[in-house]
């Protein structure tokens, strides 16, 4: 019998009857019902799939169970506050940074991160940006859009608009 696992999901510690070799991603989507957390390749390749544990981006396809016991993770349901979107998922949506959808959520909780920890600004911002995103691919959008909502985004934060 395995011991139940504690995760602080999104601020809330949830309980999980769980194998803690079972992968995050499932964990999150399937036992805990947060289907925001997409899955793509599965592999660790695409980033569609990225929390933060402990504040950090992983590929939660990478990440067992047992590996995020007692720690937080933060999937892109945790971004907003209430009904007030982060400034990442308003400019995405202010500026068509998105089309199927399915890498959106990691980009958000990555990018979401970096803009709070008060990174991608200032003359190198859209260099920051890319870099940012090597690990989250678009199939979609080019990835124009989505640069250009992250760089406002964090001109938002810096000054101090939510
Ligand atoms: S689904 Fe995890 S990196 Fe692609
Ligand atoms: S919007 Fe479709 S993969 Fe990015």
């Amino acid at each position: 019998m395995t011991a139940p696992l504690t995760i602080t999901v999104n601020g809330q510690p949830r309980t999980v009857a769980a194998s803690p070799w079972r992968r995050l991603l499932d964990v999150l989507r399937e036992d805990l019902g947060l289907t925001g957390t997409k899955e793509g390749c599965g592999e660790g390749e695409c980033g569609a799939c990225t929390v933060l544990l402990d504040g950090a981006p992983v590929c939660s396809c990478l990440v067992v169970a047992g590996q995020a016991d007692g720690r937080a993770v933060t999937t892109v349901e945790g971004l907003a506050d209430g009904p007030l979107l982060h400034a990442v998922q308003r400019e995405l949506v202010a500026r068509g940074g998105a089309q199927c959808g399915i890498c959106t959520p990691g980009i958000a909780v990555c990018a979401a991160a970096v803009v709070d920890a008060g990174a991608c600004k200032g003359g190198d911002a859209r260099a920051q940006v890319r870099e940012l995103l090597a690990g989250n691919i678009c199939r979609c959008t080019g990835y124009q859009l989505i640069v250009d909502a992250i760089v406002a985004a964090a001109a938002d934060v810096e000054r101090g608009q939510p």
